[in-house]
């Protein structure tokens, strides 16, 4: 017998945040949308720490994604509160702004150099000394050496916001195909569709992928179209704050040691996330001792109350990477399919804004003016030949 098929108006490859928010934001205009993925709501999410870093992580070069970034910080509480009135879940959306710290005088130099570029952005961020820094965190370490305070710097727990995600998908009406994509299906030079693991096809006038590291190896799509999308992993830990230690933290705490980064994200109800290692390793998720080693030792270096805590859970993700950081949004030159991947250390942030400009894909096939930077097309052949020395 031959599997059955379904046709929908546009099909999302891949249900982690970004293809959930895509599809929500779809069928809310009244697109008949379906999403293929076997656990929808998996995903980076379940690893990632949910930092709003618009301005913590701003580097240089990356004027368009701080824009970008910056438009969907802005959108943050009313794509949240939208998201709690129409599920119930609380998204654990939290404006408690972020302290970035120095231990050393190498350390100082590296954030004040990130302070200046702030700066330069018109972004806002406070310096202060080790001994402010200990007023608003009493936790940290004595040595201290100095501070950026960044109040517009927030936080939300990913597992929450992708539940919601999909219960919000659920309640518009979008169909969930819990299997593998095997195969884009392209009928005429057009992408058509999807043959799932078990033969069975789901035919769209419409295709996204979303489908996060997993985007750049989908069997079916043109070499050229691809995207270049590669694997970068994570390794993150989950503590819990006792009553008797709490509020361990009231504000996210990063900082650079000896080189890797480190962050604490201090949830409401009394998780502690420490992330996270930064791995070009391929599709490897293993949890090792050193990664582990690694981020307690830093954490403890800011922290050291740290080894009191109960170690709930360590986990590996991967982040999909792009060429330049930022992610690939819009049409390809396949008709019929846009891309919605390549968010890196940026999907939980770039969600609201991803489904938005989605949203305007696939009503009008043309990125909004915001998003247009985020085009594929920027890493075609020809375009990359166009570019300055
Ligand atoms: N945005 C933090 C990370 O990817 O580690």
């Amino acid at each position: 017998m031959s599997p059955t098929s379904d046709t929908a108006d546009v099909l999302v490859i891949g249900g982690g945040v970004i293809g959930l928010v895509t599809a929500w934001r779809a069928a809310q205009r009244g697109l008949a949308t379906a999403v293929v993925d076997p656990e929808p709501g998996g995903g980076a999410a379940q690893v990632a720490a949910g930092m709003l870093a618009a301005v913590s992580e701003v580097h240089h070069g990356e004027q368009p994604l701080l824009a970008l970034s910056l438009a969907s910080a802005r959108r943050y509480p009313d794509f949240a509160a939208e998201l709690t009135d129409l599920t119930g879940h609380g998204l654990g959306y939290r404006r408690c702004g972020t302290l970035a710290i120095a231990l050393d005088a190498d350390d100082r130099a590296d954030l004040r150099e990130l302070h200046a570029l702030q700066r330069q952005s018109g972004l806002e961020a406070e310096w202060l000394s080790g001994r402010e820094c200990r007023r608003l965190e009493p936790m940290l370490a004595p040595g201290v050496r100095g501070g950026l305070r960044i109040d517009g710097d927030h936080q939300i727990d990913p597992r929450r916001l992708s539940q919601a995600l999909v219960t919000a998908c659920e309640l518009a009406g979008v169909v969930f195909h819990r299997s593998w994509a095997e195969r884009l299906s392209v009928v005429r030079e057009r992408a058509a569709g999807v043959v799932l693991r078990d033969g069975a096809t789901v035919s769209a006038g419409q295709v996204v992928l979303a489908a996060g590291s997993l985007s750049g190896r989908l069997a079916g799509v043109p070499d050229g179209v691809l995207p270049p999308v590669r694997p970068v992993k994570g390794q993150v830990l989950r503590l819990s704050v006792p009553e008797r230690y709490a509020p361990f933290l009231s504000r996210t705490v990063r900082a650079v040691v000896r080189g890797s980064h480190v962050y604490l994200v201090p949830r409401e109800d009394g998780e502690l996330v420490v992330g996270a290692t930064s791995e070009e390793l391929g599709w490897d998720t293993t949890v090792t001792a050193g990664g582990v080693y690694e981020l307690l030792r830093d954490a403890h270096e800011l922290l050291p109350g740290i080894s009191e805590l109960p170690l709930t859970e360590t986990r590996a993700g991967l982040r999909p990477g792009s060429p330049d950081n930022a992610p690939l949004l819009g049409p390809t030159e396949l008709a019929g399919l846009s891309l919605a991947t390549g968010h890196y250390r940026n999907g939980v942030l770039l969600t609201p804004v991803t489904g938005d400009a989605m949203a305007h894909v696939l009503t009008t096939g043309e990125l909004p003016e915001e998003a247009r930077p985020f085009t594929p097309r920027r890493f075609d052949a020809a375009a990359l030949v166009e570019q300055p020395a």
